[in-house]
């Protein structure tokens, strides 16, 4: 490895960094992290943070655990790589997607279809979705429904059906044939609502609306988060997800719930639909299936829709569609050490008590500081900070203070995540009282800096 010069004078150089604008990464460089233990990371100056981004929503087990590393360096040294196209296939495998399988029994997934991260879960649940109607004879199903807010990755399929427009608007135009409704948002919503269950109601009239407009008939899917994690950590009601299921169901549409934030326990539960009482026939996964530790996703696959490719014909029914990294073995080895380290941990238990210890902790912040909008969370670790210049007309923060809050809390002890005028945290599922408390405190020295 070259020296720290080398490294601080190529920073941003030949390197494009993804979400954000390669020019200004020039002027103010990116921080380079070079090592991690536990929940803290460090950078190239020696700073070391607590993590509260984990990684980026992934890093569950932490930054240190042995038997994760250890699978992916032994899988290395007997099988790097082998295809797993229609033919061929290798143990890591087999052993990972029934473990996956397992994992999710209870929200009724019969299937796994291993990728290499969650846009291309995402990709993959879409065209199974309009292959699956087009087996069953409805070859005009292929429109897709989502909610505004929403973040479902960044292929073309994937950005369609995103819900904010700085991932869509200068890759436009994108996939025709895709809508979307209002999310159950009680902050800022179409309707000036603000209680959330009456909201969900009127998302849920909305809904219909649309599908009587559109006609039932020309519509494969609906596709939610559970809880929208990079639109800001949109907590809806627990009345919202069962009520989108009603109507996919009354309409013949599949419901798909995006799980590559709130997969693996993030939300206190084992996935984010189960946490909402829901099941939905197709989930797309990732960050948590390895801990981010090697690059793997899976769209994972009902009973209802595997039913109907296994029963096709071999025209109809073949899925042309696939990564050379599926099934990677290395990934595979990952996928397998991961669940079992995240049962054996019982991640989501204490997900579900530092989460609310973290979201508790905000909402105190938020009765010194105006400039917290609102504070959403409470349902495991994914927390929201939405803040704003001025509290009474809900003026979104200008940057340069997003920015100095961010850099004053990265000095005083933790690593927090912008989205735009949103502060999401995401920290490791294994962090402790007092390492919430460590980003509380960076928080309060942050808010008071703006
Ligand atoms: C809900 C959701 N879907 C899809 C994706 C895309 O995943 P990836 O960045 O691994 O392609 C993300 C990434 O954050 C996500 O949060």
């Amino acid at each position: 490895m070259k020296d720290d010069n080398f490294l601080k004078e190529n920073n941003a150089r030949q390197i494009w960094h993804p979400m954000g604008h390669p020019g200004d990464a020039h002027t103010t460089p990116p921080k380079i992290i070079t090592r991690a233990q536990g929940v803290t990371i460090t950078d190239i100056d020696g700073n070391t943070v607590v993590d509260a981004v984990g990684g980026l929503w992934c890093v569950n087990l932490g930054y240190s655990n042995d038997k994760l590393k250890d699978a992916i360096s032994g899988q290395l040294q007997d099988l790097p790589y082998y295809s797993a196209f229609a033919g061929t296939s290798n143990p890591p495998a087999i052993e990972a997607a029934y473990e996956v399988q397992n994992f999710f029994v209870e929200d009724g997934i019969e299937r796994v279809f291993f990728t290499s991260g969650g846009s291309d879960s995402v990709e993959t649940v879409l065209r199974l979705a309009r292959q699956y109607h087009r087996i069953r004879g409805e070859a005009t199903r292929t429109k897709f429904l989502s909610l505004k807010k929403g973040y479902h990755g960044t292929h073309i399929g994937g950005a369609s059906v995103n819900g904010n427009n700085r991932f869509r608007i200068n890759y436009e135009p994108l996939l025709p044939g895709c809508y979307h409704l209002p999310s159950p948002y009680a902050y800022r919503n179409p309707f000036h609502e603000t209680d959330p269950v009456k909201l969900a109601q009127l998302c849920a009239q909305a809904m219909e609306d649309e599908i009587q407009f559109q006609d039932p008939s020309t519509i494969a899917a609906f596709i939610m988060e559970p809880i929208q994690g990079a639109g800001g950590v949109i907590v809806p009601p627990e009345t919202f997800m069962p009520l989108m299921r009603d109507i996919c169901d009354r309409y013949g549409i599949l419901l798909i719930s995006d799980e590559v934030i709130t997969g693996f326990g993030r939300t206190g539960d084992w996935s984010g639909a189960r946490h909402w009482g829901v099941k939905p026939d197709m989930m797309s996964t990732a960050k948590g299936i390895t801990s981010g530790y090697f690059p793997v996703g899976a769209a994972l696959i009902s009973g209802k829709v595997a039913e109907v490719f296994e029963n096709s014909d071999s025209a109809q029914g073949g899925i042309y569609h696939g990564y050379t990294y599926s099934a990677h073995p290395v990934g595979a080895a990952a996928v397998t050490a991961c669940l079992q380290e995240t049962l054996r941990l019982d991640l989501k238990t204490n997900a579900a008590a530092r989460g609310t210890q973290l979201c508790e902790g905000v909402k105190a912040l938020a009765e010194k500081y105006d400039i917290i909008g609102d504070v959403r969370g409470g349902h495991g670790l994914m927390t929201g900070i939405e803040l704003v210049s001025d509290k009474a007309t809900k003026t979104p923060m200008d940057l340069p203070t997003m920015s100095k809050i961010h850099q004053t809390a990265y000095e005083a002890g933790a690593m927090v995540r912008l989205g735009a005028h949103n502060i999401l945290m995401s920290p490791p599922l294994t962090i402790t009282e007092d390492e919430i408390n460590v980003i509380l405190n960076a928080l309060d020295k942050g808010f008071a800096s703006a």
